[in-house]
């Protein structure tokens, strides 16, 4: 049995205080045991969140890291510096970094080594463009993200491995992929990990869809066999939305 995660990505979202209260009004729900819940605030939330969830089963991520370890990056943080207040899962590749801040599959391949290294568990996030999904393009769009940053990796990598496929067409537009178009996708992604690895290992790669995902479709979209959570965005603000959607397996 995989673990069910549901991740909530905050994006560029909440100050001091708004954290606070959003981080205040998710601990008054009661957390299942059997999924596993993160949040990711921004870097300057990050000790604050981890401060505030001490004790409880919520997880804290972060949203990017650089690949150095440190040195001349102005403006930008390493592992280290994450594994210094306790954060030791990081989102990588998320779409909205390679589409504005240029982010290529060979910066990511450094990145993820990077985090790999540094004992860090890594959210990998990949998807196609609308006009490649139009294309039929889109199958291998996503085989080309996964074995040019993951395929690398020796076997015993991937158990700190948590995929993300997020078809950019979907993100905080309003508009999900069908629960069949999401099955289908995250089949395709078992199925190449196990070409490139062993069955065994990819029935164990915990694959989470992003796009769109709100409490009224969560969970017609995890019925999917190979479905195993979400990375949810704009309905991750809202305590009561963001625990519909870890409850909804
Ligand atoms: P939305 O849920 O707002 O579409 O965002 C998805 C996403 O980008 C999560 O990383």
């Amino acid at each position: 049995m995989r673990n069910q995660i549901v991740a909530g990505n905050w994006k560029m979202n909440n100050t001091t205080a708004e954290t606070e209260l959003l981080l205040n009004n998710l601990l008054e729900h009661q957390i299942r045991e059997d999924v596993k819940v993160y949040v990711t605030p921004a870097f300057t939330q990050l000790s604050q969140s981890v401060a505030k969830l001490e004790g409880s089963p919520i997880q804290v991520a972060a949203q990017n890291m650089n690949a150095a370890s440190s040195g001349a990056h102005t403006g930008e943080i390493s592992s280290s510096m994450l594994k210094g207040v306790e954060v030791n899962t990081v989102i990588l590749g998320h779409s909205e970094r390679r589409s504005l801040y240029g982010e290529t599959n060979e910066s990511l391949k450094e990145k993820v080594d990077s985090a790999l290294k540094a004992g860090m568990e890594i959210i990998f996030c990949f998807g196609e463009e609308l006009n490649e999904r139009k294309e039929n393009k889109h199958f291998d769009l996503v085989k080309e993200q996964l074995s040019s940053a993951l395929f690398h990796l020796p076997n015993e990598a991937w158990s700190q491995i948590i995929l993300a496929y997020e078809p950019v067409w979907a993100i905080g537009t309003g508009e999900t992929a069908s629960p069949e178009q999401a099955q289908e996708m995250h089949a395709f992604i078992r199925e190449q990990i196990q070409a490139h690895y062993t069955a065994a290992l990819a029935e164990k790669v915990v694959i989470l869809y992003g796009g769109s995902v709100k409490p009224n479709n969560a969970q017609e979209i995890f019925s999917g066999e190979d479905v195993d959570g979400g990375l949810i965005g704009g309905a991750s603000l809202n305590a009561d939305d963001f625990m519909a959607i870890v409850n909804a397996f």
